[in-house]
């Protein structure tokens, strides 16, 4: 990556080609260097099976090249035609309640089909030829936000291709029995065949089998993936591909299984400008997909120019927001920010969505803003290359997020992404910069490490733990960690069995709070409250930092701290409440000699920094409504306003951003 790349999706077909000229003025006017074209071409280029249309992208492809706009090009596979499915009704997906859903809007394909991924190879195969060495073809985009409409389907292509993967992951049936407890409920198979998804039942359907039907369904969509992957490799071998995740985070791909087969990540990114804390769910999102390729810069694909038109009520992006967001994205490692989309169509379902050039024209408000931005981020192309670092990670792993949210659970309150934000966000707020990392990476790099609800842990990341805290980490895990394998079968000796002996401690029972309740916490003699969850702990070595407050388990241990070999290991058995979890989690970074980026930054400024080849880049984002001066602690150029000139502070207007280049950490 040279610059930082800059743009949007780019849909031609909805306009004449007139039109296609003005979008190449306006495009060099907004500084775009990249657009993410024919996502949703393939009724165009393949108006009837087998016969072709690409005469008219040929010239779209060929006015990019001419304006000096980079293609990454879609393969065109994200919404077959009409034609297909209608000669092929088995490729359209099936809900868990047996619905099969019809065709007429998009992603209308059951991941699993043979018959969706030979048409989709056969177009891919199509378009990689055409346009390999074409001079606009940069990147390739396959299909779009895989798993973003149809998370899994439950038609009976599947249900033979869940057996499949059955069959290769247990090899025997009578392994599948174990690790599926099938002697519960008379649930024992004599045969693959007897087999089915976990469709809709009388009452809970088998635990395991529903969190390996996501596993399943993950790599499904995968199987899609791979399959073009297979073809661009070949045709266009040098070409680096990508795909789009669906922002923030999905729950629907195991991102950790996908990253090993894309050349760099991408996201597309939506928090909801209503959402004063949106921007902290952003970064937990950004820090997350940086971290799937360790480090390495990653794309945001698609962000909203403005108001978008699939929530119950669309706010635009006051003044400055986009902008803010932008650099958000940038400073947490993004080497690219595009936007979904370049033009804001007359018709269709995305009519109100929000585009560079919005249905006003050149002349509005959300224009100016995208090519001031545009122009902006051009003028720092060095920024590019830098990476950002962490000293903290926060584990996550889409197993054990499947596996917390199924049903039949001592409360429905636990949500995986609650359970993230919660921890995360106390470090954000302190401008702490964390990665956020699968839980079998190598941990002896991070100076703390902390496990959100870590509910699924098979041995092998027990033992990663161990050995990190061990070797001297420090750790912070919250309740209902460490409760089952891989298969979501407890653990049995005393709760979290796994990691005993490195917190120094058993959970005898666990007290899930009612319905919007609260318990009282007492730290160090402080009233402080909690939610959620609280549980019967006994200390077996560990110190007791907090107490229950009140009611049957008042006096009995809410947070504890563990020495274990040369770390430390911390357990919170309640998600205490915001201000307490800071101050928690103040004291064990201090413990653990984990310095924010900058000490004493007013409220609401986010700072994190890249280090580039050239030196620190420090990104100073401002959220909060007031305007701050930030004092440096040396002096160091504003890149953004006064390259030439060092400044010992930075006046941060609301919404503002600074880059400043120096020496910080
Ligand atoms: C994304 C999708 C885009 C567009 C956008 C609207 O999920 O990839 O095609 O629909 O949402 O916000």
């Amino acid at each position: 990556m040279d610059r930082l790349y800059y743009g949007g999706d780019y849909n031609p077909e909805h306009w004449s080609p007139e039109v296609w000229d003005e979008d190449l003025k306006l495009m060099a006017e907004a500084s775009v260097s990249m657009v993410t074209v024919g996502i949703f071409s393939w009724a165009q280029v393949e108006p009837r099976p087998g016969e072709y249309d690409f005469g008219w992208f040929d010239t779209v492809m060929d006015k990019l090249a001419a304006g000096g706009v980079d293609a990454c090009l879609a393969t065109m596979t994200a919404s077959p035609p009409p034609w297909l499915s209608q000669r092929h009704p088995e490729i359209l997906p099936v809900r868990v309640d047996g619905t099969r859903l019809s065709a007429g809007a998009r992603q209308q394909f059951c991941p699993s089909s043979p018959v969706y991924r030979e048409h989709a190879a056969r177009l891919v195969e199509q378009v990689a030829t055409r346009y390999a060495g074409h001079p606009a073809l940069k990147m390739w985009h396959i299909g779009n936000e895989f798993g973003c409409h149809i998370r899994a389907c439950y038609c009976d292509v599947s249900a033979a291709a869940f057996r499949d993967w059955l069959r290769d992951r247990y090899q025997s049936i009578e392994a599948l029995n174990a690790a599926w407890s099938t002697t519960f409920w008379s649930q024992r198979y004599g045969d693959w065949a007897e087999i089915e998804p976990p469709r809709v039942a009388p009452t809970f359907p088998n635990p395991a089998q529903q969190l390996d039907y996501h596993r399943f369904s993950s790599d499904a969509s995968l199987g899609c993936y791979l399959t073009e992957r297979e073809v661009l490799s070949r045709v266009t071998p040098g070409v680096p591909v990508t795909t789009n995740f669906v922002g923030l985070v999905q729950k629907a791909l195991d991102w950790h299984s996908w990253t090993p087969h894309e050349d760099v990540v991408s996201l597309d990114s939506y928090p909801d400008p209503y959402d004063p804390r949106g921007h902290v769910e952003a970064a937990f999102a950004y820090d997350l997909v940086r971290s799937t390729k360790d480090g390495q810069p990653w794309l945001l694909l698609e962000q909203a120019p403005s108001a978008v038109n699939w929530r119950t009520r669309n706010s635009p992006k006051p003044p400055g927001a986009m902008r803010l967001g932008s650099w958000q994205a940038v400073a947490r490692g993004a080497a690219a920010v595009l936007f979904f989309q370049w033009r804001q169509t007359a018709g269709g379902a995305e009519k109100f969505h929000s585009a560079m050039v919005p249905h006003g024209g050149r002349d509005t408000r959300a224009y100016r803003e995208v090519a001031d931005l545009g122009r902006e981020l051009a003028s720092v192309p060095q920024l590019a290359g830098s990476r950002v670092k962490a000293d903290v990670a926060i584990l996550h792993d889409w197993n054990s997020w499947w596996a917390l949210e199924l049903d039949s659970h001592p409360s429905d309150d636990l949500r995986q992404l609650d359970a993230h934000l919660a921890h995360y966000a106390p470090l954000f707020d302190a401008n702490v910069t964390c990665d956020v990392v699968r839980p079998t990476r190598e941990l002896s790099g991070y100076k703390l490490v902390v496990v959100p609800n870590l509910y699924l842990m098979d041995a092998g990341v027990a033992e990663n733990l161990r050995s990190y805290v061990a070797g001297g980490g420090h750790l912070v895990v919250s309740f209902f960690s460490g409760i089952v394998d891989e298969n979501d079968r407890a653990y049995l000796g005393g709760y979290p069995a796994p990691l005993r002996d490195v917190l120094g401690l058993k959970v005898d029972e666990f007290w899930p709070l009612p319905e919007g309740g609260s318990i009282g916490l007492s730290v160090d003699g402080t009233g402080a409250s909690a939610t959620i969850w609280s549980e019967w702990v006994e200390t077996e070595g560990a110190s007791v930092v907090a107490t229950f407050g009140d009611g049957e388990l008042a006096g009995r241990p809410g947070v504890t701290r563990n020495t274990f070999g040369d770390g430390v290991a911390w357990y919170l058995a309640t998600r205490p409440d915001a201000a307490t979890l800071r101050a928690l989690l103040d004291r064990i970074t201090a413990e653990a000699g984990v310095s924010p980026v900058l000490p004493g930054l007013p409220e609401g400024v986010q700072a994190v920094v890249r280090h580039g080849a050239e030196g620190q880049y420090l990104f100073l984002l401002n959220h909060g409504a007031e305007a701050v001066t930030v004092t440096l602690p040396s002096p160091a150029p504003d890149l953004l306003t006064d390259p030439g000139r060092p400044t010992e502070a930075v006046l941060l207007a609301p919404r503002g951003v600074a880059v400043l280049l120096g020496s910080f950490t």
